[in-house]
């Protein structure tokens, strides 16, 4: 691996050329050393039924601590792979516009990253742009998710869970941040995350959610799927 220093983050290459990030802050990597991108598709796109819900013409999606975007690139080519019409809507929460300005410097395995560099060149982090026959909307809220959840007004089909972990960041996986995740969820909302944590989950559960297993990607615990029936 070579590495280069930046600030708090010490960005690394893996042997097949990926970029990978890692947060001196926090003592974590931003995503999985074994497969950034098959993280974000497996334990993230996958399970939130993402293909599926693009089916219906639209989707929202709410994709908490966005960092380099993997997560919503992964959503926006699956969906469109799904349904070449669907129209997308993402709002990504972030507070670090340093990881923002990362996405410039890299390239992700996803057709849809161009899209995500170009949202991340605009002044106001915000895209409405016809996409392939459909369209996709965007718009990254840059601030403390604690604080800018509670000015998002609109409702998502589907929610990205994806702050560092609950040991190092435990105010993102709380019962009342979920229960602001779940004033912004619509019925049958699925949230995932990678996390199996008995403390997630009990906070989940406590919010309102459904909570069952994911899949297992790369490591023997499962992740999480949380699915708001009501
Ligand atoms: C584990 S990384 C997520 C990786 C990301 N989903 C990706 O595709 O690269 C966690 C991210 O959460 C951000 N973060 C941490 N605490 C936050 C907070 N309170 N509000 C908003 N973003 C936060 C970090 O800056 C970092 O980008």
């Amino acid at each position: 691996m070579i590495s280069t220093l930046k600030l708090d983050r010490i960005r690394k290459e893996l042997k097949n050329g990926s970029p990978v990030f890692f947060s001196e802050k926090y003592g974590e990597y931003y995503k999985s050393t074994t497969g950034a991108e098959e993280e974000a598709i497996k334990k993230f796109v996958e399970p939130a039924m993402v293909a599926e819900k693009a089916k219906s013409g639209k989707i929202s999606i709410l994709d908490v601590c966005f960092g380099l975007g993997h997560n919503s690139a992964a959503a926006i080519d699956v969906a469109f792979n799904s349904n070449p019409n669907c129209e997308i809507t993402i709002f990504g929460l972030e507070y670090d516009l340093g990881i923002l300005s990362e996405i410039q410097e890299i390239s992700l395995n996803f057709k849809s990253y161009g899209l995500i560099k170009e949202l991340i060149n605009r002044k106001d982090l915000q895209i409405t742009k016809k996409y392939g026959q459909g369209l996709v909307d965007m718009k990254i809220l840059v601030g403390d998710a604690m604080d800018t959840i509670r000015a998002v007004k609109l409702k998502f089909d589907v929610i990205f869970l994806d702050p560092f972990s609950p040991k190092k960041c435990p105010e993102l996986w709380t019962e009342e941040f979920f229960n602001d995740i779940k004033a912004l969820a619509k019925p049958g909302a699925i949230l995932t995350t990678y996390s199996c944590a008995r403390s997630v989950r009990d906070n989940l559960k406590k919010a309102g959610f459904e909570v069952k297993d994911g899949p297992c990607v790369s490591r023997r615990g499962p992740s999480t799927v949380a699915i708001l029936t009501k």
